[in-house]
């Protein structure tokens, strides 16, 4: 059986692990893996090659993807999509491995529809925003350079009166904002999928500098937009000096945390496993196991954000 791997989308630390976990298991399986470079973007142009152990010597630590990855804007014309179709079956390739986050899967459901070529898909993006899914591959590493970061800005804030605001990513999903803000005791994080109370905040803060507080951090996810207003407010309403750090692309590098090295490795082989048996799935990671979800599944549902999580965060929205 010869099998092709591409990485798709927002490129996220970890896919090289997978990238070389898929050779190996291929090998041992007696399958022939193939890589698709350039993510769906290559799989028009035909950038598909065999893929061998030298291929992946050396890359378990790096960051980001060495077969690189795109987003498509031509996969929306059907015409491409027969186009990528017909060089899956001119390099004899019988199924996909796909690593990617929402959009992707999205891609693949059309693809699939359209032409039945057997997948399995991985989540894997900084986002960790994918339905019925709690871990994808990437967002262990990017939460460890926010805390890094959040460590540093600490240094500075706390030797000024000072109050920063950081941005992080996610698009409309506030996973990293909301679990950087409890990991890292800061003082305000505003996330999409909740309403804020500002007035609340502002009371609580107006207290807790009488009694001492003199530094503070709010954690803001990009979605809402809003990093450079809550800037102002805590320079009009609170009375400190304020500077905004947007984190950006940082977040998606680094060396694969050893998290991400291990569940990697899990999940390319549950997909390795499991397809001959069921080509229409996304491996996800949920309640501690892998477990095998159907495509339309994944994404005919809406992520939910960890009630737990929220809880503890409820004070730093004031709510
Ligand atoms: O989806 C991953 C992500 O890093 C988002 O968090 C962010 O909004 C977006 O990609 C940035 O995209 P680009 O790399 O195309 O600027």
């Amino acid at each position: 059986m010869n099998i092709a791997i591409l990485t798709s989308g927002g490129d996220s630390s970890g896919m090289n692990p997978a990238i070389k976990k898929f050779v190996e298991c291929c090998y041992e399986k007696n399958y022939t893996p193939y890589f698709i470079y350039d993510g769906l973007e290559g799989m028009i142009d035909g950038k598909i090659k065999k893929a061998s152990y030298k291929d992946v010597a050396g890359i378990i630590y790096r960051g980001g993807t060495i077969i690189r990855s795109s987003r498509s804007k031509r996969w929306y014309e059907k015409k491409y999509r027969k186009i990528a179709y017909e060089n899956l079956k001119n390099n004899k390739i019988d199924a996909l491995i796909i690593l990617g986050g929402d959009g992707s899967f999205r891609a693949l459901d059309v693809f699939y529809d359209e032409f039945k070529i057997p997948f399995m898909g991985i989540p894997a993006t900084i986002d960790n925003d994918i339905p019925l899914n709690e871990y994808t591959i990437g967002v262990d590493t990017a939460l460890n350079v926010i805390r890094e970061a959040v460590d540093d800005i600490r240094d500075t804030a706390s030797s000024f009166s000072r109050a920063f605001v950081i941005e992080t990513m996610g698009r409309e999903c506030g996973y990293l904002a909301l679990t950087s803000a409890v990991a890292n005791g800061a003082e305000m994080c505003l996330i999409p999928e909740v309403k804020y109370n500002l007035d609340n905040l502002k009371k609580r803060y107006l207290d807790e500098i009488k009694n001492g507080r003199s530094y503070f951090l709010a954690i803001v996810a990009e979605g809402l937009n809003i990093s450079y207003k809550i800037k102002e407010w805590f320079e009009k309403e609170i009375g400190f000096e304020s500077r905004v750090t947007i984190l950006g692309h940082i977040q998606r590098g680094g060396s694969p945390t050893v998290i991400e090295r291990l569940r990697t490795a899990e999940f390319v082989k549950t997909a390795l496993d499991n397809i001959e048996k069921n080509p229409d799935k996304i491996v996800t990671y949920y309640d501690d196991k892998f477990v095998l979800r159907d495509l339309k599944d994944i994404v005919n549902s809406k992520y939910e954000l960890d009630e737990n999580m929220l809880a503890l965060a409820k004070k730093l929205m004031g709510i």
